[in-house]
Formats: C-alpha cells, sequence, structure tokens
C-alpha cells in the first residue's frame, strides 16, 4: 500500500538500522533504533506497527516524540525547543519538509516554517566502521531570535529498560557510573560548571533489562562539547520516553539568526556495553583525534609536578630527568612552576614568559640536557587563567571573564575567551615560546571552574587551539583541567590525550580508567606511576601494581625517581619494556570491560584489532567475600580459536597462597568458549594486586 503522507529514511550499519519516518510532513520521529533490521523490512508497515492508540485523557492526536517534539504539537513532556522572538514573546513553530540530502549513509533534512522563516536541520552521518551515528541540529533564522533551548536530535529511549547509567565525579574520582532508575516524569542534569567537568561527563548509557558489560541491547550516547550542557531522560505518562541533550540554556543568551548544537555520539549494541566501548573507542580513533604523526608510538611520559610541584631548580630537573630516562621515559615534561614569579598557585598565571631567576638561561639548558637523554620536551600552560597578581591582570584586568567581585578558584580569574584581544594575547606568547623551544608537546591544564556559563567561551578555547595547531602542526596537546574536568571528543578533535584524573592513587585510577574506557581508547588515557606515598589519598600501594596500572594505558611517571630502591626500578622497567614492545597494537586494540563474579574484583581485557592476541588486567581491588578466586570470565575471544596463555606475574600472589592453580607455573591453550564460558583460575591475591594475563592465538 502506498501512504504518501509518509516520508522515511533508513540509516544502516552492519550492526544497526536507525529509521525515521515524517506524516503529512512534519518533523521526523525515530520508529526504530536496534539491531539491524532485514533489507526488505517496509518502513511504512514499521510506521504503521509505531503508531499509538489514543485512551481516555489525552489529547485528540498523540503528538510524536520527533526528533525535536514540539510544545505546539501538543508534546506532553519536555519540548526540543524553545524559542523567543526580539521583544521575548514566545515562537510557536510549525515546520514543514523542505529538502533532503542523502550521501551514501549521510543524511540531511530541512523543516521551514514559512510564517516564523526558520529552518531546522538535522544532520546524520553514519560511521559503518565504528557502528556509531553522529547526530547535530541547527536552526536558521530570518529575523534575529532567542534560542533558550535547541536539542540535539532527540531519541527515543527504550522502554525495556529499569535504569539508566549516568557518569558523575569529583576532584581525584572521576568517571563514577550512577544507576538512574526510570520512573515517571523528568530527570534533568545539568553542567552549569563552564568545562566538560569532573561532575557531569555528558555521557549516558541506556541499557535494556539485565544488560550488562557483555551481553544484552545497550544504546550510548556522548554530547561532544567542553562548556556544560544539559541531558535530560523523561518518561512520559502515556510511558514514552526520551532523551535529551544540548547546551547548558543559560549559555547562548544573544540574539542570533543560527545555532548549531554539538554533534551527538550515538551507538546501539546487541552485546552489551563492550559493544558501545567498542564503537566509541574506535569512532575516536579513526574520527576524532589527530595525531601530528600516527605512526610515533605514544611515547613514555615523565612528568615532573608530583615530584617537584614549583620548586624548580635547573639542577634538581636534570638530575630527575636523567634518572626518568634511565627508567624509560622517552617525553620529560615540565610542569608548573617555569614561568615569572610563579612560586606558588598565588600569583603568575597569564605571564607566560620564563622565570629568569629560575632558568636564568632560559629553558635551552634544561631542554638540551632532555634531549641528550633522547626524550622529548613538553611544557605546562593554563593559557585562560590568569592570577590577579600578575602583569596581565594589571594591564587588562577587563579581560576577566565574570564580574570582579565573583569568588575565585584555586585564587585565580578566568580569560574571556570569546575577546579576539585576548586570543591573539595568548596566541602569541604560547607561539613564541613554541618558536623559540623545540617544545614537541603542551600540557594545556585548566584548574576551576567558570563564574558564568558561556558557550562563546568554549567557542574562544577551540579557536586559540586550533590557531595553535595550524601554526605548530607537530606540538601534541595534552587536555588536562584539574584532572579530567576537560575530557570529551570535541576537546579531543583538538588534543591528543586526557590527563584522566589527578589521582594517581592506583586503586582508584583502575576503576576510573574502567569506566572512562566506555568512550575512551588507550592511546589517549593518560597514566602515570605516582609516588609511594599517594598525595592524593595517603595510601601506599605497591609499586607493582602502581607501574601496571599506568602500563595499561598511555604510561608516564610522575613520582620523584630519587624516591626508587633498585627494587622499584627492576619493577618500573619491566613494566615500562612491556608497554614499548606492546604499545603497537594495544593503541589500535579495544578495551571491554569484564563482568567479574567477585565484586572484590574488577577487570578488562585489551583486544587487538586483528584479533590475534590479548592481555586481560585483573585487579583486586579489596579482600573478597570467599576464600578461593571465583574463575574470572574473559570476553571477546572468537569461541572456537585457541589460545595460548600464561601469567605474567604469579609471584604478585598472596604469600598465604599455597596451591598449584596452573597459571603460577604454566602457560595452557584453552579454547575461547572455555575462556569466556568458565574462565579461568588465579591464586589467591591480596589487595591491590594486578594480574596481567597474555594470550595468544594458537
Ligand atoms: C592540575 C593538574 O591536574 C596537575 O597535574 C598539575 O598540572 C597542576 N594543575 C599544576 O598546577
Amino acid at each position: 500500500m502506498i501512504h504518501p503522507e509518509y516520508q522515511q529514511w533508513r540509516l544502516d550499519t552492519p550492526q544497526q538500522s536507525l529509521v525515521l519516518s515524517s506524516e503529512n510532513a512534519a518533523l521526523p520521529t525515530v520508529i526504530y533504533w536496534g539491531s539491524s533490521l532485514p533489507a526488505a523490512e517496509d518502513l511504512t508497515a514499521l510506521m504503521q506497527m509505531a503508531t499509538y492508540d489514543i485512551n481516555g485523557g489525552s489529547l485528540d492526536q498523540i503528538a510524536p516524540l520527533s526528533v525535536c517534539p514540539q510544545a505546539s504539537e501538543g508534546f506532553p513532556g519536555q519540548a526540543g525547543m524553545a524559542l523567543r522572538d526580539a521583544q521575548g514573546k514566545a515562537l510557536w513553530t510549525n515546520f514543514c519538509f523542505k529538502e533532503q540530502t542523502l550521501h551514501e549513509n549521510d543524511l540531511v533534512l530541512r523543516f521551514h516554517d514559512e510564517n516564523l522563516g526558520i529552518t531546522y536541520q538535522l544532520d546524520i552521518v553514519t560511521d559503518t566502521a565504528n557502528n556509531l551515528f553522529t547526530l547535530s541540529a541547527k536552526l536558521f533564522s530570518d529575523p534575529a531570535i532567542y534560542i533558550d533551548w535547541l536539542a540535539a536530535p532527540v531519541l527515543p529511549a527504550p522502554q525495556n529498560s529499569d535504569h539508566t547509567l549516568e557518569f558523575s565525579g569529583r576532584w581525584c574520582g572521576e568517571f563514577q557510573l550512577n544507576i538512574a532508575p526510570w520512573s515517571a516524569g523528568c530527570r534533568l542534569r545539568e553542567n552549569l560548571l563552564g568545562r566538560t567537568s569532573h561532575e557531569h561527563f555528558p555521557g549516558l548509557i541506556m541499557p535494556t533489562t539485565n544488560a550488562d558489560n557483555n551481553s544484552g541491547s545497550a544504546y550510548g550516547l556522548h554530547y561532544g562539547f567542553s562548556g556544560g550542557h544539559k541531558m535530560l531522560t523523561e518518561e512520559l505518562s502515556d510511558g514514552r520516553r526520551q532523551v535529551q541533550f544540548g547546551h547548558p540554556t543559560q549559555s547562548d543568551r544573544k540574539l542570533t539568526n543560527s545555532f548549531e548544537t554539538a554533534p551527538l555520539y550515538a551507538s546501539y549494541s546487541a552485546v552489551g556495553l563492550n559493544g558501545l566501548a567498542r564503537s566509541f573507542q574506535g569512532h575516536l580513533r579513526s574520527a576524532i583525534v589527530n595525531f601530528p604523526d600516527a605512526n610515533k608510538p605514544r611515547p613514555v611520559h615523565y612528568n615532573c609536578w608530583e615530584a617537584v610541584y614549583f620548586d624548580h631548580d635547573i639542577d634538581v630537573l636534570k638530575d630527575i630527568a636523567a634518572r626518568a630516562a634511565s627508567i624509560g621515559a622517552e617525553r620529560f615534561v615540565l610542569d608548573d612552576g617555569w614561568f615569572k614569579k610563579r612560586h606558588n598557585d598565588l600569583s603568575s598565571l597569564g605571564d607566560w614568559v620564563v622565570d629568569k631567576a629560575k632558568f636564568p638561561q632560559g629553558l635551552h639548558p634544561l631542554i638540551q640536557h632532555i634531549h641528550s637523554l633522547q626524550m622529548g620536551f613538553g611544557l605546562w600552560f593554563e593559557p585562560e587563567m590568569v592570577s590577579e597578581d600578575s602583569d596581565l591582570y594589571r594591564s587588562h584586568p577587563d579581560w576577566v571573564l565574570g564580574p570582579l567581585h565573583q569568588v575565585q578558584g584555586r585564587q585565580q580569574l578566568v580569560l574571556n575567551m570569546s575577546l579576539l584581544d585576548v586570543q591573539n594575547y595568548l596566541f602569541t606568547q604560547i607561539s613564541t615560546l613554541l618558536s623559540e623551544y623545540p617544545i614537541e608537546y603542551i600540557k594545556w591544564d585548566h584548574n576551576r571552574v567558570l563564574p558564568v556559563v558561556d558557550a562563546a567561551q568554549t567557542q574562544g578555547v577551540y579557536s586559540l587551539l586550533d590557531r595553535l595547531r595550524i601554526a605548530h602542526p607537530n606540538v601534541e596537546i595534552e587536555s588536562c583541567s584539574s584532572g579530567g574536568g576537560r575530557a570529551d571528543f570535541e576537546i579531543l578533535k583538538r588534543t591528543h590525550r586526557l590527563w584522566l584524573s589527578d589521582s594517581n592513587d592506583a586503586l582508584e585510577r583502575f576503576w576510573m580508567q574502567n569506566n572512562a574506557a566506555l568512550f575512551f581508547p588507550s592511546e589517549v588515557t593518560g597514566s602515570h606511576i605516582g609516588p609511594a606515598h599517594c598525595h592524593t589519598s595517603g595510601r601506599e600501594l605497591p609499586i607493582a601494581f602502581r607501574a601496571w596500572v599506568a602500563a595499561s594505558r598511555h604510561m608516564g611517571f610522575e613520582m620523584d625517581p630519587r624516591e626508587l630502591s633498585d627494587v622499584d626500578i627492576t619493577i618500573i622497567k619491566e613494566a615500562a619494556d612491556w608497554y614499548k614492545a606492546n604499545r603497537h597494537w594495544l593503541h589500535n586494540g579495544f578495551i571491554q570491560r569484564l563482568d567479574c563474579d567477585d565484586k572484590a574484583v574488577l577487570g578488562e581485557i585489551q583486544l587487538a584489532a586483528d584479533d590475534s592476541q590479548f592481555v586481560a588486567f585483573i585487579a583486586q581491588m579489596e579482600v573478597s567475600a570467599q576464600t578461593l578466586p571465583r574463575p574470572v570470565r574473559l570476553c571477546g575471544l572468537e569461541t572456537d580459536s585457541m589460545y595460548n596463555i600464561s601469567l605474567r606475574n604469579p609471584q604478585d600472589r598472596a604469600p598465604t597462597s599455597r596451591g598449584a592453580p596452573v597459571l603460577k607455573e604454566h602457560n595452557i591453550t584453552l579454547s575461547g568458549q572455555y575462556l569466556m564460558q568458565r574462565g579461568i583460575s588465579l591464586p589467591v591475591a591480596f589487595p591491590a594486586t594486578l594480574w596481567i594475563i597474555e594470550g595468544i592465538k594458537a
């Protein structure tokens, strides 16, 4: 049957289908999002099946949960846009289909409101290789209007789901996973902190009932913006559910003729959360991060922050650099404290010139020494900030963002990055240093929340980064914001590494890394061996645990190497050598989270892209409830393939371990089926033990 009143669009990856349908030229609705539909599926029949009944107490039509639900259509929940004219009067849009462009699998749809002169544009780009869609919405208006809210294309949330998984966090505790049960009404998360933030990572996982890391269906979303966001999940009284992401509502207050949301990355997995992790990690690798030299392996870092803090003495730094190189470092990053009068965090931000008292001949002698040790050199900046006690503030108090009577953060103020003068100043300061010195790496920090939420601030930072990247294309950049306060896909279009957390406590770091792996692959996730006595938790953890947690991502050191014993050095060298020998496949592979049956154990497996080998990192996080370790089930292996597996570090077993689990002494060959179904038996372990199990396909 032909239904001229319906228009449909279908987008596919090998694992999922997304079908949109529009009735009578109205804004389209996602009528199917899930596992791939057969090619022969009749999309009109899908539309017919998606048509709801009408019950008592309802309006006479069920308003569509479209890609931008409209209050003017009687939508009974949160609308996807809120617009006002220049006088502040609410605008009620009535969009009608205008045109479409479909290139391969990339879709652009435009809908126009004749009366108001406003166009809504929906863009969907399909990454077939990584099973992911990138969606964004744009508005164009002939008269200038206020856009109080525009959601990225709105997606229906599954009704066969008990809860969503949200992210929260804090300084030294990023990427905490929270269960948010579905219930009637709207749940709103709005990040008004002006940066991606520790508190509200802009991601959401929607598992269907009983889904876990490795089974069941799940939907994953990430809003790629570094200036905060608003996310809402809503269950309507008729049972339908929606999820919306967009900029924070207060971040774009100006009259405008156009607006574009940030990209919303969306994926569906029929194989649990790990399918989503694979999609996000793969998409980030192939479409987001742009390394100056893709063939250059990720070097082992040494960062001097926790060794010396602001106390920069050139002889001490040279000594530390030599020791760092001898244990495997390949890049030395000079952290905070190198610039004019910066002796603590009370002053100097903005004055980006080398401190002559600490470095009388500039940075050249230190850099030459570092180069003589075969290491590259990196330098810390915090460009968006200014200290009240600085030459910059004294000459430009007018460059500060927000009111001058604001409460400061880390005794510092923020520069108004939307001002071209500010961007030009910072570009010149940073570019001059990058031209004068052979700096291959910037650690770009951002140590406070903003006094006001303002998207123009974020766009200003992006512009500055873009300009610097063009002028200095070989310089890599790390995104740091008191640790992981600015970790998102949009900043990673301009940077190459995330400083995931200021916590170098390896127990804390391990679970943070495990959760962050839902979105971020190994090669962009920085992880350092911190001091023996952890500066942020006060804990003392075994060197083997600290070393191997760091080796499981983009490895680095941050302890004072002068504190290391011979045993420490041997263990660190072994981990660094292993990292160097394996990074070529680890940094093209995929991290998958294990479903551990012992709640005191947390684990992951990293699989080579060609499935030829793997390494599993299995951490004893606390004391188990039962006497003996439960078998650990691996995942992501080929059921019929045989794997030769070995335990790299049987010596790390607990002193109470008296039995003979085979891996204590021998390698063994087992099928993927067995390893995933029954799992491996490990020796007894004390908390803060990290088992390293390596597997090669036989
Ligand atoms: C916060 C960062 O996260 C630390 O690693 C360090 O760079 C300090 N800032 C320096 O002030």
